[in-house]
């Protein structure tokens, strides 16, 4: 017997040319350090109108190197929000740095910038903005911060591939010192598992490479006394390098990386439209000057119990939602390490409150009106 069709919250769209790009690599000599992975960079950074990218073998292994590329030591700390993936954090950890969590603004689930600099001590290394669910963050008010107390600015944009703030790309790093991407399959483009460092110093990108290949530095190969052949490690780096493979997939997505965009904000205007006036849930802002990525839809309802509803019976009708995110200082290991969700309650109480519901450019329309009906219909089963 065929199964319930079901709406999963996200999920990649692979078409004939990107097998087909992925098949010639795996039919030629490389499959790792060939000359895809510079191609993709070129192609991303222009997208995203940076002026140099790296990419990496996934969007956390990005964090860690845009960290290590701000210097980030035991000791020091970084200032972000709880509603974002652990990776965000654990990031930090990986360097012996601290998070150290701001509240957030329950409209948009954003961290909160008027809290921001009540965080900072002298400690405080890097602010990471997240732009959550697509929509970017205040990044004038936090450069200014930034440059107030003498900080960095990473931005996890992985959420945020295709957003603006007055028309200025996310990923041109013009209030930050680097931003990062995802290429996980429910993101705006896939190579599978990846992640790209976006950054303006050319001598940041170059040590981005090191960073990403063990320390080693290509430049460094030559022929010495004692070894042809030679090269040298100079710090310490890790193998985050992203495979020709997953390259060549990424170089294919991004020749549609406009249509994808262009069909989330399709569907996001229909949810929009069909869900003014609800009264069981809220919808995030989408104000002047800021153009949202719609990574996610989330809907804000007024009470856990209400969404906790709505979940289930959504699930029945088989469309599967998703919530963003477990703050993460209420998972068992940060809370092991001392954080408490007390710390910070409006993002705990979002966390309660949030269900992200289907968005994916591969939506048919009438997968995308499905989720309508069952949305209103769930809502009207709450009030
Ligand atoms: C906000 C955020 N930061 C970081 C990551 C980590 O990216 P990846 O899964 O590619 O390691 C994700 C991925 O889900 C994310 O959503």
């Amino acid at each position: 017997m065929k199964g319930k069709k079901t709406i999963p919250y996200g999920k990649q769209w692979i078409n004939e040319a990107d097998i087909e790009a992925a098949v010639r690599v795996l039919k030629s000599d490389f499959l790792t350090q060939g000359e895809t992975v510079p191609e993709f960079e070129r192609k991303f950074a222009a997208a995203v109108g940076a002026k140099n990218a790296a990419a990496v073998s996934s969007g956390t292994a990005a964090l860690h190197i845009a960290y290590m590329l701000m210097e980030l030591k035991p000791g020091d700390e970084i200032i972000t929000t709880p509603i974002t993936f652990a990776a965000t954090a654990n990031a930090a950890l990986y360097t012996g740095a601290k998070p150290v969590f701001v509240d957030i603004d329950p409209e948009t689930g954003l961290m909160d910038v008027n809290k921001i600099e009540a965080a900072v001590t002298p400690r405080t290394k890097i602010i990471v903005p997240v732009h959550y669910a697509g929509l970017p963050c205040d990044m004038k008010a936090i450069r200014d911060i930034a440059d107030r107390r003498g900080l960095k600015v990473v931005e996890d944009a992985c959420h945020a591939l295709g957003a603006a703030i007055d028309g200025e790309r996310i990923g041109s790093c013009k209030y930050s010192d680097a931003a990062v991407f995802s290429f996980h399959p429910v993101k705006h483009i896939t190579t599978g598992e990846g992640g790209a460092v976006a950054m303006e110093s050319l001598m940041l990108r170059r040590r981005a490479g090191n960073l990403r290949s063990h320390g080693i530095d290509r430049h460094f190969f030559a022929d010495v006394p004692d070894s042809p052949c030679y090269h040298e490690m100079r710090f310490l780096g890790n193998n985050y390098r992203m495979t020709e493979i997953s390259a060549a997939l990424g170089v294919s997505q991004l020749d549609r990386l406009d249509d994808f965009l262009e069909r989330r904000r399709e569907i996001a205007s229909l949810y929009r439209e069909s869900f003014r006036g609800e009264e069981a849930f809220s919808m995030q802002p989408e104000p002047e000057g800021f153009r949202h990525a719609y990574h996610l839809f989330p809907l804000i309802f007024k009470t856990g119990e209400m969404r906790d509803k709505a979940y289930r019976i959504l699930k029945d009708t088989g469309v599967i939602c998703q919530i963003h995110y477990m703050p993460v200082n209420r998972h068992p290991y940060y809370e092991n390490m001392g954080y408490s969700r007390g710390d910070t309650p409006l993002a705990y109480d979002f966390y309660r409150r949030e269900l992200s519901i289907p968005i994916y450019p591969k939506m048919t329309e009438s997968d995308a009106e499905f989720v309508v009906r069952s949305v209103k219909e769930a809502a009207e089963a709450l009030i």
